[in-house]
């Protein structure tokens, strides 16, 4: 084994979008509605996702330019609403998010083509999709312009909608085996939490008094021995 050192600037663009996605793993999928212009509601799915801040509540996505160099229709909706419907991915809408982001002709729609239903919102005007199980209703709350076909978009969540399967509301508790978020590993490879395992957060006088118990176990294995 051999230690590298990578600068991505020093590597094609191909090669530095499959290694920093491959490596940055495992990312959720936000699959994203949006309306456009003339009404036509938009679903797209994007792994350049994940939430950062409770207060405002924030999620934030990275949208990237058409290979051709010109906007995808999410960011021109979002540019022209202000306002967008992040559907948390879980296994059973993966196969349906995935028929969601072929690169259908404009008159084609996506949602009908996947099979998924869409009702009304509660907060934004963009519809959601009924078949998800926890839909984040944001307001855009600024772009980010990264380079030339890169941008980080922000949107503030204002109104999170669920089932009370997913989520106790008295006690703010969120059953894992019925929500089943999946995350993107890279190329085709899709993972799902099948394994949690827990790790307490200490405090430094608890971190201490882990210190001095496992040094009194090895002080009493060594007298064993
Ligand atoms: C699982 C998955 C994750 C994706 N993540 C992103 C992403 O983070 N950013 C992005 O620009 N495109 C991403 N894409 C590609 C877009 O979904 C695709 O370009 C889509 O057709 C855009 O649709 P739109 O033009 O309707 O917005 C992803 C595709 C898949 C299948």
């Amino acid at each position: 084994m051999t230690l590298i050192n990578i600068n991505p600037d020093d590597l094609s663009r191909p090669d530095r979008y499959k290694l920093i996605c491959g490596l940055v793993i495992p990312r959720p999928i936000a699959l994203v509605t949006t309306v456009s212009e003339n009404g036509v509601v938009n679903a797209a799915p994007f792994s350049f996702f994940n939430a950062f801040s409770d207060q405002p509540t924030i999620v934030a996505l990275g949208v990237n330019s058409r290979p051709d160099g010109g906007m995808k229709d999410t960011a021109t909706n979002i540019n022209y609403t202000k306002e967008f419907v992040v559907h948390m991915v879980t296994k059973d809408i993966a196969e349906k998010m995935n028929v969601s982001c072929v690169n259908f002709p404009p008159d084609i729609s996506e949602i009908e083509e996947a099979n998924f239903t869409l009702k009304k919102s509660y907060a934004v005007n963009t519809p959601s999709i009924k078949e998800s199980l926890v839909a984040l209703e944001c307001k855009l709350h600024s772009i980010i312009p990264l380079g030339i076909d890169r941008n980080i978009t922000l949107g503030e969540v204002i109104n999170i909608s669920t089932t009370s399967d997913v989520v106790d509301v008295d006690k703010n508790y969120i059953n894992i085996e019925k929500y089943q978020p999946i995350a993107r590993l890279f190329g085709n490879m899709y993972a799902s939490i099948s394994d949690i395992f827990q790790l307490k957060r200490l405090n430094y006088q608890e971190w201490m008094n882990d210190k001095e118990l496992s040094k009194l176990k090895k002080n009493n294995n060594k007298e064993e021995d």
